[in-house]
């Protein structure tokens, strides 16, 4: 068949340059390989699949997947119960095994292919356009955290999948799947069309709520991004930051007003968040939090995905590996420091080693205390100020008052991590909050009130 055909046909395979070819170069793959082709020629790690997807194997050539096999050689003689995640196997995909590399033990199998998340490839190849034929990768994780990529990337020495799963990510309120709206951040298969992702995977139903999922956020494609992420981490963008694109739906009030903040955790670090009162010396983005700076180039990831090993305080063995999948800044932990998978325990349960990077525990400890404290001092302060304005100044649909943007700077400041994302940014808005409602209003301070010209010039 022509290759302009093709295209004719299918154009939705321009943009990933699909080449057909009558004769894709490969010896039928043995029996017991349940289907599974691998490497037209391994050497130079020619896949069967790469031989029309040129594009995509040209992408996926420059992921660590594609180097899986000689990681694994390089630690010596690995034991063969190492192999089948480091390979084309029954793992990742829906075949019963053994199959591919663990039936055959042919270096065609070699490294985390393309087969070992789409399974078997013989039927589709042996008739390409065959309606029904391609073999869908699955963006779920299964029930008990079992499929795709959990079934390699789970267990002790990498429980990436189980927590996953305890986090929000992985357990997330469901959203009705009809609120396009909600669901470009609240649901794994609204993110993805939300960024332009229409790729064909399975589950393609749309009644089933998915979390973000691994190859939401990570791009099973392509190694262009540290990490293999679809987006960068360390970009200070609301639009480029992958964490941002999601945690940043409010951060300043809607025109009309009523609605507190929503997400605003990377207008926030950047310093953008927040109603700005007339008497704020500042403009937008001025006042930037530490953590938004080059002093933490990871940004977000620089402290809610932090991955470290921990050993057995006894043995000095390896006890435990923390991936930072739970993305948890300060994880609830036992005595032990393992992390519990709760989410609601109090300060002194919180492990702070997440920090230790920059700060000592106890450094990064007493900083979260003193600041918590100075925007305390400051919520004290506004809050009975707030209960003394006229109601009808409250979301009025006609203007958008000092008490409208006053309380959302109130909310700002009591959504949880204020402190830490830029407590610089909430000290001043609160300050000029509390100075405009005094000027406009004719409040007064409460007379237990923090000096405002302490909180001013900083600590
Ligand atoms: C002989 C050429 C050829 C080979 C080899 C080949 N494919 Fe395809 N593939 C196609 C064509 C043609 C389509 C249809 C494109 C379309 O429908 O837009 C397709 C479609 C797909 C689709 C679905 C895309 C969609 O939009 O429906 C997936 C997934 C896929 N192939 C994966 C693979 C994998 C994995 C391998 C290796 C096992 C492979 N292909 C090998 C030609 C090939
Ligand atoms: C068949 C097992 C297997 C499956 C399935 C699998 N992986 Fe992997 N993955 C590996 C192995 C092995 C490595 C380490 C390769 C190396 O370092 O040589 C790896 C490495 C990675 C890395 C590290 C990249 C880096 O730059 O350090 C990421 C990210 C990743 N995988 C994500 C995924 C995602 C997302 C999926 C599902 C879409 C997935 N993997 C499915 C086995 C697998
Ligand atoms: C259940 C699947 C699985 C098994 C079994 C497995 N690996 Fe891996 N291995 C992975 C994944 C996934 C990664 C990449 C993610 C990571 O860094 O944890 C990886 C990464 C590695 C790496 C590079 C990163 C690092 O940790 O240094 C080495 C080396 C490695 N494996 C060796 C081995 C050896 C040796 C064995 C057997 C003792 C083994 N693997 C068994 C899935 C597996
Ligand atoms: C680590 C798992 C993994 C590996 C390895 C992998 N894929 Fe995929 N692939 C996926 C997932 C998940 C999707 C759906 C999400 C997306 O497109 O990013 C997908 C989507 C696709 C599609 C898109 C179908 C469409 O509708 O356009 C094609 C084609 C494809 N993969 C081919 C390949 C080829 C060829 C390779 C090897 C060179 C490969 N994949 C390697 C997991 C993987
Ligand atoms: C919300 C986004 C997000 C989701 C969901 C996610 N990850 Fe990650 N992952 C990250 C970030 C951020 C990093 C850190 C990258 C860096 O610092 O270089 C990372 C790192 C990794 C690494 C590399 C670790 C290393 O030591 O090099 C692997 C492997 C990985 N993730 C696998 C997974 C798997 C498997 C899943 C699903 C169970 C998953 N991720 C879900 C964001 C995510
Ligand atoms: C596709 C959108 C999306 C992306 C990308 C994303 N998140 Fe989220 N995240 C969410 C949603 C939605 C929730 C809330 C889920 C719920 O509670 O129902 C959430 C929850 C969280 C929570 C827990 C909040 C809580 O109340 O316990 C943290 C922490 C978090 N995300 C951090 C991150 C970090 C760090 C990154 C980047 C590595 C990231 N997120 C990327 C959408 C996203
Ligand atoms: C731009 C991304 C984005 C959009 C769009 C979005 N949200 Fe959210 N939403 C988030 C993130 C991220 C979180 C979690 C982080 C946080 O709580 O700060 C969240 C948190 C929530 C929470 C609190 C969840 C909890 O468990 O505490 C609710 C409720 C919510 N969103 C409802 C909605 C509804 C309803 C819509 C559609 C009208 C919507 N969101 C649209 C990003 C978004
Ligand atoms: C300096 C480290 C640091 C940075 C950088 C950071 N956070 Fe946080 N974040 C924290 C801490 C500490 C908390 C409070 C944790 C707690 O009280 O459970 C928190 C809380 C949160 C929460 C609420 C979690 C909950 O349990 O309710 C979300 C959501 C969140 N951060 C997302 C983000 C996002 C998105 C970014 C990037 C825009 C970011 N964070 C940057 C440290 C950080
Ligand atoms: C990549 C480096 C880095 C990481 C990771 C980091 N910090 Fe910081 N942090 C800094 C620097 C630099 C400063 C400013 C100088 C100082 O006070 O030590 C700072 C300052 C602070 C402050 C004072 C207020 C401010 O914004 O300047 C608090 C509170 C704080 N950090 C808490 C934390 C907590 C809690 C964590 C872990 C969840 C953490 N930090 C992780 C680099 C970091």
């Amino acid at each position: 068949m022509a290759l302009g055909l093709l295209l004719a046909l299918f154009p939705a395979c321009v943009d990933d340059q699909v080449v057909f070819r009558d004769h894709p170069h490969f010896e039928d793959p043995e029996s017991a390989a349940q289907g599974f082709l691998g490497y037209s020629d391994w050497e130079s790690g020619r896949t069967v699949c790469g031989s029309c997807h040129v594009g995509r194997e040209a992408r996926w050539s420059h992921t660590a997947h594609a180097g899986a096999w000689a990681t694994l050689a390089a630690t010596g003689s690995p034991p063969t119960f190492c192999e089948g995640c480091h390979t084309v196997s029954e793992r990742g995909n829906p075949v019963e095994g053994p199959a591919g590399w663990v039936a055959t033990g042919n270096p065609r199998y070699y490294d985390v292919q393309c087969e070992a998340c789409h399974g078997p490839g013989f039927d589709h190849v042996t008739v390409p356009d065959a309606p029904g034929n391609q073999p869908l990768a699955t963006l779920s994780l299964g029930e008990n955290v079992d499929q795709g990529c959990a079934a390699c990337h789970s267990g002790v020495h990498r429980p990436f999948a189980e927590e996953w799963a305890s986090s929000r990510h992985g357990d997330m309120n469901p959203f009705p799947q009809g609120r396009e709206g909600c669901v470009a951040c609240h649901e794994g298969k609204g993110a993805l069309r939300a960024w332009g992702v229409k790729s064909v995977f399975s589950p393609n139903d749309e009644a089933e709520t998915l979390g973000i999922t691994c190859a939401v956020c990570h791009d099973p494609h392509d190694g262009g991004n540290r990490g293999q992420l679809r987006f960068p981490i360390d970009v200070p963008s609301v639009d480029q930051n992958l964490c941002m694109m999601c945690h940043s739906q409010r951060g300043e009030p809607p025109p009309v007003a009523g609605r507190g903040p929503h997400a605003p955790e990377g207008p926030l670090l950047l310093g953008t968040a927040g109603w700005w009162p007339p008497n704020l010396e500042f403009s937008p983005g001025d006042i930037l939090g530490t953590h938004g700076s080059e002093a933490n180039p990871s940004l977000c990831a620089g402290c809610h995905v932090v991955g470290r090993d921990m050993e057995d305080p006894a043995t000095g063995d390896f006890a435990f590996r923390a991936t930072g999948h739970t993305f948890e800044a300060l994880p609830c932990v036992d005595g032990n420091g393992i992390p519990t998978g709760e989410r609601d325990c109090g300060l002194t349960d919180r492990s702070f080693e997440g920090c230790t990077q920059c700060h000592s525990a106890a450094g990064a400890r007493s900083a979260l205390i003193v600041a918590t404290d100075r925007i305390d001092d400051l919520v004290q302060t506004i809050a009975p100020m707030l209960a003394q304005i006229p109601e009808e100044e409250f979301a009025n649909p006609d203007r958008f008052t000092t008490a409208d943007g006053s309380l959302f700077n109130l909310e700002l400041a009591e959504f949880p991590g204020s402190a830490v994302h830029n407590p610089f940014l909430i000290e001043a808005l609160l300050t000029a909050s509390i100075r405009q409602i005094e000027v406009e209003y004719g409040v007064s301070r409460p007379s237990s009130a923090v000096s405002l010209e302490r909180q001013l010039t900083g600590p």
